[in-house]
């Protein structure tokens, strides 16, 4: 049973687009809005949108433990939010009667395509990174149109090898950009080395006052270019992390950078020996992508209880390690919810050779969670619910993002619809505004024509 009733008494703000002001005079050639505004019927205000016809996957109840089969929903998104998921047989005397009411309300038919939320991308260096080759090596900022065309929704934000000429500033204020543009942002402050940098000189005081941050990340460790803390240096900061977390109320975490130098986890692993600081607070990535042996301390850390980040395969450089990984992790039955993929996008991709020359390089796209899902799906055969799980519901869950990662009612309406036979994205929502159409895509205000 729907709540008509419970509707009322919100008040509903107005769907699908903010007004901003637009630079029509500097910019009427680059950008006259038409990047920034849908068309129609998409670019009226409306109080309520209703997706109809869909197949809609990341269902729970709000204890999150179980994730349900696909079902044949139509949901009801007003004021940001899902507002229901009501079976189609009444939807249509539902729409009726809001409209009796007087409300607008979109119908948008999602006819037997994928609707599911929003992707969560834990690792994306969202004002540039790279360096490595010097100061034109440096990468590019990320865009707007190509997170939404990567069926992101939200995307925590980071700093990488060059923690020096890229300030947490700048990123703080790009993660409020993109999240005023309809994502939903948090960052990690520090970078590859310690001492870590920070946004107020202590990283418990970033923890605790400033509401984007997570934690620390990436650090890096067992890495040529890492800093090579000692163990006491690293129980300090992860208690930091520990204590920082339980006065903000967020779970405190350190996202470690790992490569491919012999020592692998080691150091974490003493820490946790000799400590009572829980695996929890520490979040390892890269760990799919450097070879046999640290995917095997990935399974021993999963199966002692911690959660591993696996940096997205590049198809187009042929890269295959991560969906390897997860091929091999689930053949083995480990418990996949302790595993998030996230895409390390607009991060360099250096290669190196035995001696340390770098002799490639490149720099990772924002749409690489998603590629992840489409090869799992149509490539290995994995049931779509499973294999949407390392980019919703488990860094959802893991990170304690509020109301994220599930299509759940009164969840924020970051929803992502996908052509169920290519999986290619068609529509994306985030706290229900319309960020993507099959026909367009929100750019942000600077954002150059393609
Ligand atoms: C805005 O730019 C788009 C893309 O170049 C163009 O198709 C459209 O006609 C322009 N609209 C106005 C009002 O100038
Ligand atoms: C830490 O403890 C684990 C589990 O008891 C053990 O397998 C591992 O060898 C220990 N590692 C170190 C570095 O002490
Ligand atoms: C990827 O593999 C294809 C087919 O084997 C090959 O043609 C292409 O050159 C490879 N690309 C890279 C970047 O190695
Ligand atoms: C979905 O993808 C298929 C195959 O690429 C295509 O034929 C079809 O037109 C697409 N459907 C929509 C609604 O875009």
């Amino acid at each position: 049973m729907i709540m008509w009733k419970r509707f009322f008494v919100l008040i509903l703000p107005i769907l699908v687009y903010s007004n901003e002001i637009h630079y029509k005079q500097y910019h009427q050639q680059s950008n006259n809005g038409s990047r920034q505004h849908p068309p129609s019927p998409f670019d009226k205000s409306y109080q309520m949108i209703v997706l109809t016809g869909g197949k809609v996957y990341g269902i729970s109840d709000s204890t999150r433990e179980h994730v349900n089969k696909p079902q044949n929903m139509d949901i009801v998104i007003a004021a940001e939010k899902i507002f229901a998921l009501i079976n189609p047989s009444k939807t249509a005397s539902f729409v009726n009667s809001m409209k009796d009411q007087g409300l607008t309300v979109l119908s948008i038919s999602v006819e037997n395509q994928v609707v599911m939320p929003g992707l969560i991308d834990t690792h994306v260096h969202a004002i540039g990174g790279g360096g490595e080759q010097g100061p034109y090596s440096r990468t590019a900022e990320s865009r707007l149109s190509r997170l939404i065309d990567g069926g992101l929704t939200s995307v925590v934000g980071l700093l990488g090898t060059d923690g020096l000429t890229r300030s947490l500033s700048a990123l703080l204020q790009k993660m409020k950009g993109l999240e005023h543009d309809g994502l939903s942002t948090w960052m990690w402050v520090g970078s590859y080395r310690i001492p870590i940098v920070t946004l107020t000189s202590s990283l418990q005081q970033d923890l605790v006052f400033i509401d984007k941050v997570l934690g620390a990340g990436e650090l890096a460790l067992s890495d040529h270019r890492s800093s090579w803390p000692s163990k006491s240096e690293l129980i300090q900061l992860i208690s930091d992390v520990r204590v920082g977390g339980m006065l903000s109320g967020k779970p405190g975490i350190i996202h470690f950078h790992m490569g491919s130098s012999p020592e692998k986890l080691d150091l974490l692993w003493q820490i946790l020996n000799e400590t009572t600081i829980p695996i929890r607070h520490i979040y390892p990535t890269h760990i799919s992508s450097r070879g046999d042996a640290l995917l095997d301390e990935a399974e021993k850390w999963i199966k002692a209880g911690g959660v591993c980040d696996f940096t997205a395969d590049i198809p187009d450089l042929n890269e295959t390690d991560t969906m390897n990984a997860l091929n091999k992790f689930r053949n083995k039955n480990l418990p996949l919810k302790q595993i998030t993929v996230s895409s390390d996008a607009y991060g360099s991709i250096p290669e190196y050779d035995a001696s340390g020359q770098l002799i490639s390089y490149d720099m990772a796209p924002p749409d690489l969670a998603l590629k992840t899902i489409q090869a799992l799906v149509l490539k290995y055969a994995w049931p779509l619910e499973e294999a949407i799980q390392f980019s919703t519901v488990n860094p959802a869950v893991y990170l304690n993002l509020d109301r994220k990662g599930f299509l759940i009612e009164n969840y924020d309406a970051d929803i992502l619809v996908l052509n169920q036979t290519d999986l290619k994205p068609l529509y994306v929502f985030g706290k229900g505004q319309i960020l993507k159409t099959p026909t367009w895509t929100k750019h942000d205000m600077f954002e150059p024509m393609d």
